[in-house]
C-alpha cells in the first residue's frame, strides 16, 4: 500500500498514535493480578511506535514481549526504541495483521490491544483472539465507549466511523459472553485525548501548504474539533478480563 508522505509526517514524532499515556496504561495493567516478576510471555497488538510495548516490557521486568502491528515503517521504529533500552533479548517486533495473528493457540499470558481494536471490531477480536491466551490468561483491550448517554450527535457521527462503539455496561456483557471474567476497567482522560491532540494540531498546522493533504488535516481537524465539544460522551476505555 503506498502512504502518502504527509500522513508520515501528521505523526512525525508523536510518541504514541493514539490518546493515551503511561500513567493510564499503568492503571490499566496493574488490574492484572499476575506475579510480575514471573517468565511471562506477553503479546501487543498493532503496538504503533511501540511506546506501550516498551513500557509493558519495564513493569513485566522478566517477561518476553512479542509486538507486530501492520506497516513496517512503525516496527522501525519500535526497533529503535528496543535498541536505546536495550532490550533486544527479550523484545521481539515483526509485521503482522491482527486480523490473522502469526502465532500458535495458547501462547501467551497477557494479550494487549491499545486504541485499535475497532480495526476489526471488538466482538471479533474477543472471539478470534481468545486462542491466544493460556487457560487463565488476560486480555488488556481499549476500545471507544459511550462514558456518559451520548448526544444525538455524537450517536451519528460514530456510526459512520465505528459501529460497535457502545455502553461500558454493553462492553462488559460482550466480554462476558464471549467466555472472559470481566475484572475492570480504566476510561482514557480527557487529560490524554488534549495532549495526543496538541501534539498531532501542531504536526498538521505544518501540512498546511500541501495541497494534496488538504483533505486529510481538514478530516482530522473535523474529529479533534468533533472531540473538543463531544469529550463527555466518549472515550476509549481499557477493558481487563480474563479468559475462563
Ligand atoms: C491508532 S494506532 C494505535 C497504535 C498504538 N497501539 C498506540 O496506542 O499508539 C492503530 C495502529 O493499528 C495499526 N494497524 C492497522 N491495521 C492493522 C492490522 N490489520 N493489523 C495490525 N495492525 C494494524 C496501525 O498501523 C497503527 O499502528
Amino acid at each position: 500500500m503506498e502512504i502518502p508522505l504527509y500522513f508520515y509526517q501528521a505523526y512525525r514524532d508523536l510518541d504514541r498514535l493514539s490518546p493515551g499515556s503511561e500513567d493510564t496504561t499503568l492503571k490499566a495493567i496493574d488490574k492484572i493480578d499476575i506475579n510480575i516478576n514471573d517468565e511471562l510471555y506477553v503479546l501487543d497488538i498493532a503496538c504503533g511506535v511501540g511506546t506501550s510495548t516498551i513500557q509493558l516490557a519495564k513493569y513485566f521486568e522478566n517477561a518476553e514481549i512479542e509486538a507486530f502491528d501492520l506497516f513496517k515503517h512503525y516496527i522501525v521504529s519500535l526497533d529503535e526504541k528496543i535498541a536505546e533500552n536495550a532490550l533486544e533479548d527479550r523484545v521481539f517486533s515483526s509485521v503482522g495483521d491482527m486480523k490473522d495473528p502469526d502465532f500458535a493457540n495458547e501462547e501467551f499470558d497477557i494479550v494487549f490491544c491499545e486504541a485499535s481494536v475497532e480495526i476489526m471490531g471488538f466482538k471479533r477480536a474477543l472471539d478470534e483472539w481468545r486462542r491466544l491466551l493460556k487457560p487463565n490468561g488476560y486480555m488488556v483491550i481499549s476500545d471507544v465507549s459511550w462514558i456518559s448517554r451520548p448526544s444525538g450527535e455524537s450517536v451519528k457521527f460514530w456510526k459512520n466511523i465505528y459501529d460497535e462503539v457502545d455502553t461500558i455496561e454493553n462492553k462488559i456483557k460482550q466480554i462476558e459472553s464471549a467466555g472472559y471474567e470481566f475484572i475492570d476497567y480504566v476510561i482514557v482522560p480527557k487529560r490524554d485525548w488534549n495532549n495526543y491532540y496538541q501534539k498531532l494540531e501542531k504536526n498538521l498546522n505544518s501540512l498546511s501548504g500541501d495541497k494534496s493533504a488538504k483533505d486529510f488535516v481538514k478530516q482530522l481537524k473535523k474529529e479533534m474539533d468533533f472531540y473538543r465539544n463531544h469529550s463527555d460522551d466518549y472515550s476509549y476505555v481499557f477493558y481487563v478480563m480474563k479468559k475462563c
